[in-house]
This record gives C-alpha cells, sequence and structure tokens, in this order.
C-alpha cells in the first residue's frame, strides 16, 4: 500500500493553508514540492561541506566533487545510463534541449535533412527547432495527433522518411497527459537511421526510465519537475553521440589544454559544464531521485495510475465539463474547460478555496489552439495528491459553476 498521508508528512509545504483553506495542490506539472529531505541535504552541504567542484586541492572541495559526481551517478541508476558520463547536468529540460540543438544540431544537420516533432511539443521542444531551422534550412516536420490527443503512429510513420535525422519527441505531454511510445518511436527512427531526443519532463515524475531499453540518443528532464530544487536539470546522451559534438558553451572546466592562442576541449560530460554548475542543486537532486527511488517507483506509478482513473470519473460527473486528453494510456494531467465560464474566472474561485491549478496555454500554445481552445485549466497529480484533493477540485468546480 502506498500511504499518501505518511508522505505527504514529507512535505513541509502541505501544512500551509490557502486561503484559510486545506492546501490542495494540483500543479505538479508546473512544478513539483520539496521534500524536507531534499532542502536538508542541499543546507547540509553548504553549512558542513562546501566549496567550488573539480578545483581545488583541499579537504571542502574535495570532498564537495565526490557529492557532485555522486549525484551524476544517482542520475546515472536513476535514468538508468550505461556511464555516468551520459550524463550532463543543465539549468532545466529546456537548456538540455538547446544544448542538443546548439551542438549535435548545428554539427549534424543539413539543408536537405528533416526533423520530425510531434503536435503535442512544450515549446520547449518546438521552438528550438524553428530557430535552428531558420539557420541551417532544413525541414521541420510536425506528424499530426488524434483528436483525443492520442499519438498516431500512422502520422509519424506517414513523416518518417530516410531524410529524417533527428526525431524530436514527449514522451509524455504536459497539456493531454498522453504518453508516447517512446521504444517503438526509437525502433522505427532508428531504420531510417534518424536520432531520438525524447522530452521527459513530464515522464521522469511519474515513471521508471530506462534509456538502454529505450534506446533512445538523448533525454531530458528537469530537477524541480522531480522533487528536487530548481535550477538543475538533467541531459542524457549516448556517449559517441557526446563525444562527437561540440561544446555548447564556453570558459572553466570544459577545456583539457589552453593557450593564448588555441584551446582544446575536454571530454563529456565536463565539455559540457563550462563554468561552475549548479552544485548543491545538484546535490539536492540526487537527493529527490533517491528519495523516489526509496518510495518505489513502481508503487508511485502505481498510486498515480488510480488517481488517474479517479479523476478522470470524477472530472466527467460534472456537466458541462469537457476534458481534453482523453488517450487511454495517459498520466495525471488533467486538461479540461467548463463550458460558457473563462478558465481565469474559474480559477479564481478554485484559489479561493485553497485549489491550486495552471490556467492558459500551457507553454504549448499550438497545442492547446490545436485541440480547439485558446486557454484551457489544468489539474496534475504528484505522488503526494490524494483523492481528497480530487474531490475538493471537484466541489470548487462546482461552486464555481453556480456562481457564474
Ligand atoms: N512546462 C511546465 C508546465 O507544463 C512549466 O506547466
Amino acid at each position: 500500500m502506498f500511504d499518501t498521508q505518511k508522505v505527504r508528512l514529507d512535505f513541509p509545504i502541505f501544512s500551509q493553508r490557502i486561503n484559510g483553506k486545506e492546501n490542495c495542490f494540483l500543479d505538479t506539472a508546473a512544478s513539483a514540492q520539496k521534500p524536507l529531505i531534499v532542502l536538508e541535504a542541499m543546507k547540509k552541504a553548504y553549512l558542513e561541506t562546501y566549496a567550488n567542484v573539480h578545483r581545488g586541492a583541499y579537504f571542502l572541495s574535495e570532498e564537495t566533487t565526490s557529492k557532485y559526481e555522486e549525484a551524476r551517478k544517482t542520475v546515472q541508476t536513476f535514468v538508468n545510463a550505461a556511464s555516468s558520463k551520459e550524463i550532463i547536468f543543465t539549468r532545466n529540460a529546456t537548456e538540455s534541449i538547446n544544448l542538443v540543438a546548439s551542438t549535435w544540431g548545428k554539427r549534424f544537420l543539413k539543408a536537405n535533412d528533416e526533423v520530425l516533432i510531434s503536435e503535442a511539443e512544450h515549446h520547449a521542444n518546438l521552438v528550438p527547432w524553428q530557430a535552428l531551422r531558420d539557420e541551417v534550412g532544413f525541414t521541420l516536420k510536425i506528424f499530426k495527433i488524434a483528436d483525443n490527443g492520442d499519438f498516431s503512429e500512422e502520422a509519424f510513420l506517414k513523416h518518417l522518411t530516410p531524410k529524417t535525422k533527428l526525431v524530436a519527441v514527449t514522451a509524455m505531454s504536459n497539456v493531454l497527459g498522453t504518453i508516447f511510445p517512446i521504444q517503438k518511436i526509437c525502433k522505427k527512427a532508428h531504420q531510417v537511421g534518424a536520432k531520438v531526443l525524447v522530452d521527459a519532463c513530464q515522464f521522469a515524475v511519474h515513471h521508471q526510465i530506462d534509456v538502454q531499453k529505450l534506446d533512445c540518443d538523448f533525454l531530458a528532464f528537469s530537477g524541480h519537475k522531480t522533487y528536487g530544487p530548481t535550477g538543475i536539470g538533467v541531459l542524457y546522451g549516448k556517449y559517441d553521440l557526446l563525444k562527437e559534438m561540440p561544446p555548447y558553451q564556453f570558459g572553466g572546466d570544459m577545456v583539457d589544454v589552453v593557450t593564448y592562442q588555441n584551446t582544446t576541449y575536454a571530454l563529456p560530460p565536463a565539455r559540457f559544464e563550462a563554468g561552475t554548475p549548479a552544485i548543491v542543486e545538484a546535490i539536492g537532486l540526487a537527493e529527490a531521485l533517491k528519495y523516489m527511488q526509496a518510495l518505489g517507483l513502481e508503487k508511485i506509478m502505481q498510486h498515480e495510475q488510480e488517481l488517474t482513473t479517479y479523476a478522470t470519473q470524477r472530472l466527467s460527473e460534472i456537466g458541462g465539463l469537457v476534458q481534453i486528453g482523453t488517450a487511454p494510456n495517459k498520466g495525471g494531467v488533467f486538461s479540461f474547460i467548463l463550458q460558457d465560464i473563462h478558465p481565469q474566472d474559474v480559477a479564481f474561485i478554485l484559489n479561493k478555496e485553497g485549489v491550486s491549478v495552471r490556467v492558459g496555454h500551457h507553454c504549448s500554445y499550438p497545442l492547446v489552439k490545436r485541440m480547439g481552445y485558446e486557454s484551457v485549466m489544468r489539474a496534475s497529480i504528484g505522488l503526494y495528491s490524494t483523492k481528497e484533493d480530487i474531490d475538493t477540485l471537484v466541489k470548487a468546480l462546482l461552486k464555481a459553476k453556480t456562481f457564474f
């Protein structure tokens, strides 16, 4: 049994009341709350052993360097990468995707090539490819999703050609909750010689990741969504690819030999981590991933799947509520509108009831438009979410309906 009430005690924020009401936090897809253990690990790192990494021949620096590199190993285990050298710390998933676009993309994509993405991408996995297309001249193709938000293999295969050099897709939509069949996508893409970049920002929060089994070439996720701190993200890349990629930024710690005339670069991952990294944030992220592993990814997935089924049912009981994104294989993200009431107005009432949800286009404006809307409401769950949270949401929505 997954004891959510016990889990919630690990998160100090749930003892806070919001507008005098119980804290009903349903915006984990935007950013997750943090367990105390993460904050304590960060505090300890600052108070007891803090110094810069990879630079000092003294106790504090050596200690912090070993914690920072251990954090890399924790991420390696979390995604089951073959080596910790395949793990690059970035600022967030957005930076991870931009890193691939600016390095691998600029070096290997040519004017006659094609890059294939889906209609369900977050701006972070759309805009970098548009910008690079404008520079390099390749064709950016976008394959359709089904009207219920599901992945369409037919649409994907229709656009996958020998010219496709990269498929960049989400593993779980931040608007629709749809889970994409990444293993299958990788297999098909590799058959035409394309590489695959996976935006696992939402997926990593709720699911076990195995990059070797998926056989993806790159995978990105953010620390702040996986119960870790802000300012830290991860890029996984197959080592053979990373080795061939030019640096992303230039400066300290990413070099091999420097002279006034020329510089040679360090091997990955150092090559992609110029300057002082987010040391304490990496330590905090490792603690968050260990926390998830200690609870058990299987148990988390099962708990959230049950809650997803419950929420889908409860929301369907509200007259005039339209759920957006009803693919059979979906995770705990629920976008919806209440007919004839502006989402901002509904959110105003929900906030008064202590319910936190996101409203708008969720940094996926073309997707929200493709589904037929300008703005939608989105409730999303995390490992600490409960049936009571869903009941509170439903009650508040009924209140909003009465009010307007
Ligand atoms: N990408 C995050 C979201 O979907 C911020 O809300």
